[in-house]
């Protein structure tokens, strides 16, 4: 599923970039380009960020 359609970037690839070490919706950006064109995508991806970021705190 696309995260964000300015940049057709997917939800696997945000994953992807957490698993890799990114920790902030900046960094997620940096690496894939998600939320540099209209930014609406930037709420869903800190979602993503912070489920991942309590996934490691609950394991
Ligand atoms: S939807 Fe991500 S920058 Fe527009």
């Amino acid at each position: 599923m696309y995260v964000c359609i300015c940049e057709a970037v997917t939800e696997n690839e945000v994953h992807a970039c957490i698993a890799a070490g990114a920790r902030t919706a900046r960094q997620v950006r940096d690496i894939t380009g998600a939320g540099k064109d209209c930014a609406t995508c930037v709420r869903k991806i800190c979602a993503i960020l912070n489920r991942s970021t309590e996934l490691v705190a609950t394991a």
